[in-house]
């Protein structure tokens, strides 16, 4: 099974690097760099922007932002003095260390300076993606007993305020704000906040971020990062983020995602680099533009945007001058072959993807630029990372042979703990020391890990991760609903798109209507990109004897496959 593999892109390291490295790289050689290797104390947020603020980086700019009309950027001065501001606003709400601070607002520079200023007051922060409706929104401020909510006016609709005990401020990102009750004016406590601010020195396994993701089964799960997983955004951005001093650099994803927070966040500005951040949504002229305008060198992205703009015609990009372009990278779905020969034409760079997840909290499997891409293949581990095929007990497999992808404890940037549920953080482990993560895969002879799919049922739509028991409760809300089961159904562009299976109750019949009004209600409950796309009515939906939807049999129904054993199933 030989695949054509694509020559490497040049950058810092070679393959003779990266097989030494492999050998006799350690984690703690990367130590040294921050300023626990002296003090014993850290914080993420000192090292991401002060350390260059007091440095020859200072006046280099640390953000670009663009949205609308807003056109604005910061220096590294600039995003200490204004982080500082922030941290002393959130003072002003009585924020302490390990106080959850949520953030949920459209991506904006007073976003950033929230997200460094709760930090740097040692603050764990949840940040929330700003499609979310009230349901999704409840769960998550509940579930982690958030003190202090940042948003924005419009937003705020959609946060039951009254039914959140333990949300004590609400700080307001917007014009005209009247101070009432736990309501605070962020514009105007920042104006006159003092830029003097004492950091709070942690511990490298105190919290940092709040992450909830979705799995198969119940709520989504609070994914508790802490200040330790900087050593490996730091260390990535390097390796496979390959930046240096003069990239202008520019992930596209929203900090509501682990990867608007880890490479959004902190891998450039662990690094020093400029950090583009674009707000709105997706639109391949916006998009093209920003890389033009900017002067882009390197760019991570994700599949189903890369599938959109290759929609959007190769006649379109040529109108842009990607010329700076020197390194794209890709995560979150499997990439196809067929994208990643697409970026060769139209970018003349290879797409590289990188594997991991959330629970990871940082890149794991990677093609660097230095390895020879083979297109449909995630790559290699990074040095510092054992990866491996393991079957249901966790013995390793050999090379080709499919089974769970599993990686070995102990790196740097690995989830602390599931928040308020430490059983659950504990039933991702196998034999003790085996990260299982829900993912097939192999290895083929080389080294390089290929993706099968999901062995749960997760559902990856457009590279967000939706869990359908989260659908099909909301689902069985609505009046109409009975029973509901939820599959991801492949999509060329979105690589899934939801499909949900609907048993009506006694008194309603099926209707165009009726369609219509459970997926918006679904919209309205939790957030649009969770609505079904397509919704089919059965009498009657599989489930075992003990009354589980059997969503692998929706599955066989839809892809028109073999349903498998049905001893399970009730009659
Ligand atoms: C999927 C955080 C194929 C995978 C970044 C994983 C991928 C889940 C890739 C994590 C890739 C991520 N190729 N599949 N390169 N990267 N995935 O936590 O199923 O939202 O388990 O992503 O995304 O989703 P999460």
């Amino acid at each position: 099974m030989k695949v054509e593999a694509l020559p490497v892109t040049k950058g810092d390291y070679n393959l003779q690097d990266y097989n030494q490295a492999y050998e006799t790289f350690d984690w703690s050689q990367v130590e040294k760099e921050f300023s626990w290797y002296e003090t014993g104390k850290v914080n993420a947020a000192y090292e991401a922007i002060d350390k260059h603020a007091n440095s020859f980086r200072k006046n280099k700019v640390a953000l670009y932002y663009r949205d609308g009309n807003r056109d604005e950027k910061y220096t590294y001065k600039e995003m200490k003095d204004l982080s500082n501001k922030a941290a002393n606003v959130l003072k002003q709400a009585d924020v302490e260390k390990g106080d959850r601070v949520f953030i949920f607002m459209p991506r904006s520079p007073e976003l950033y300076f929230s997200v460094l200023g709760a930090i740097k007051l040692g603050a764990i922060v949840g940040p929330l993606f700003e499609a979310f409706m009230e349901g999704a929104v409840k769960d998550r401020l509940e579930d982690s007993d958030a003190k202090v909510l940042i948003t924005t006016p419009e937003l705020l609709q959609r946060v039951p305020v009254d039914e959140l005990p333990a949300l004590k401020h609400v700080i307001l990102v917007g014009e005209n704000i009247t101070e009432e009750g736990p309501f605070l004016d962020f514009h105007k406590r920042l104006e006159e906040a003092s830029k003097d601010l004492r950091i709070e020195w942690v511990e490298r396994t105190d919290g940092l971020l709040l992450h909830y993701t979705s799995g198969s089964t119940g709520k989504p799960k609070g994914v508790l990062h802490v200040h330790n997983a900087m050593i490996q955004h730091y260390q990535t951005a390097k390796w496979v983020l390959d930046l240096k001093d003069d990239d202008v650099y520019w992930c596209t994803a929203d900090p509501g995602w682990v990867t608007g927070t880890s490479y959004g966040i902190f891998g450039p500005w662990l690094v020093g680099a400029s950090n583009v951040i674009i707000g709105g949504r997706f639109s391949p002229d916006t998009w093209y533009q920003a890389l033009e305008d900017y002067g882009v060198t390197v760019w991570y992205s994700a599949p189903t945007a890369f599938r959109m703009l290759m929609g959007a015609g190769d006649d379109l990009v040529k109108k842009y001058d990607l010329s700076g372009l020197r390194h794209i990278l890709s995560v979150g779905e499997p990439l196809n072959p067929e994208v990643v020969r697409w970026g060769v034409k139209v970018f003349n760079n290879r797409i590289h993807d990188t594997w991991w997840m959330t629970e990871t909290g940082g890149q794991t499997i990677c093609n660097y630029p230095c390895l020879e891409v083979k297109p449909g293949s995630m790559g290699k581990p990074i040095p510092g990372v054992k990866a491996a095929i393991v079957d249901d007990q966790g013995n390793e497999l050999p090379p080709y042979r499919m089974g769970n992808l599993a990686i070995k404890k102990g790196w740097p940037s690995m989830m602390y703990t599931i928040w308020n549920n430490q059983e659950k953080y504990e039933s991702y482990f196998m034999q003790g020391d085996w990260y299982v993560s829900g993912d097939s895969a192999y290895m083929d002879e080389e080294g390089y890990f290929w993706f099968q799919g999901r062995i749960d049922d997760v559902i990856m739509t457009a590279g967000e991760r939706v869990g359908p028991f989260e659908v099909e409760s909301k689902l069985v809300e609505h009046p109409a609903v009975a029973e509901a089961g939820v599959i991801g159904k492949p999509d060329p562009v979105r690589g899934e798109i939801i499909k949900a299976f609907i048993a009506l109750r006694d008194g309603y019949t099926e209707s165009d209507e009726l369609i219509e009004d459970i997926r918006q209600f679904v919209k309205k409950g939790l957030a649009a990109h969770a609505a079904p796309r397509e919704i089919e009515f059965r009498d009657k939906l599989p489930k075992t004897r003990s009354g589980k939807i059997m969503r692998r049999v929706l599955k066989a129904w839809e892809l028109d496959l073999p349903t498998g054993d049905l001893s399970t199933m009730e009659d």
